[in-house]
């Protein structure tokens, strides 16, 4: 396998930005590889965006795998990574044997969310030689227990906590870290003291890459937007017009019954 940590390391140096969106079918995951994107993240996400559920914790294992293999079938150039769903690396051997299969339906690199409090698992991945994308800050597996989507990094101990997560997930190996919803200015302090690339969702324009939920860059997802995204395209528009359009062309169609030509 290609050694990530080398090349992403490379990329900061040269300060070449990262993009990085999700995906989690076969036509979108072509689209965003057609367009150049650097990343594609086949990300739990899935479970609020395409299947209908409040937030991230049900989303399973089984789900990922289906979902990854798709997008797999559909991405050429760009990186494929793939989330650990909750509870599928409560423990390091768990961590290798979930990641082993979404590397086996075609992921390139993994992700799971923790910094400090999951060194173990992180260790135990990249030591079975898969790449290992990490996620700190704002974690939407423990939405729940927070009580909300919140900004991290307000307090002093939230930033000691923050900077000790990204130099706890460069030295367990992993080749960047998304930092989601970090106050900007302790993200762009993230960015300075760590070598790998800092990956920020909603965490201000000084981390080495972004990445967004395609769903919310495109306006696919119109009953909520996050507040730090600007949409780009508003498909969900486009979709409700093509619908009523075909709706009223199928409707104005006049039934055999009513045709003078019989
Ligand atoms: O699941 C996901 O889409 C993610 C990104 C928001 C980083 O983890």
């Amino acid at each position: 396998m290609v050694n990530l940590v080398d090349k992403y390391r490379e990329m900061k140096k040269r300060g070449e930005k990262i993009a990085a969106l999700t995906a989690y079918d076969y036509p979108t995951a072509r689209l965003l590889d057609e367009s150049e994107i650097d990343i594609i993240l086949v990300g739990d996400s899935v479970g609020m965006v395409v299947l209908g559920y409040e937030d991230t914790t049900p989303v399973t294992l089984e789900e990922i795998v289906h979902h990854t293999r798709a997008a797999a079938r559909g991405t050429k150039r760009a990186l494929l990574v793939a989330d650990l769903p909750i509870h599928t690396y409560d423990t390091p051997e768990q961590a290798v044997i979930t990641a082993k299969r979404l590397v086996e339906v075609g992921a390139q690199a993994v992700k799971l969310e923790g910094g400090v409090s999951r060194v173990a698992q992180i260790e135990a991945v990249t030591g079975a030689g898969i790449p290992f994308m990490a996620h700190i800050g704002m974690l939407p597996q423990n939405v729940r227990e927070e009580g909300g989507y919140k900004v991290k990094g307000r307090t002093q101990s939230e930033i000691d906590a923050l900077l000790a997560d990204a130099r706890a997930v460069e030295k367990a190996g992993a080749f960047s870290v998304v930092l989601e919803i970090v106050m900007a200015k302790i993200a762009e302090q993230i960015t300075r003291a760590i070598s790998i690339p800092t990956i920020g969702i909603g965490s201000g324009e000084n981390c080495d890459g972004q990445i967004l939920v395609t769903h919310d860059l495109i306006g696919l997802f119109p009953w909520f937007t996050p507040k730090f995204v600007s949409p780009e395209a508003r498909v969900a528009d486009e979709i409700r017009k093509a619908t009523r359009a075909f709706v009223e062309r199928t409707r104005g169609t006049p039934p055999l019954s009513k045709r003078s030509d019989d």
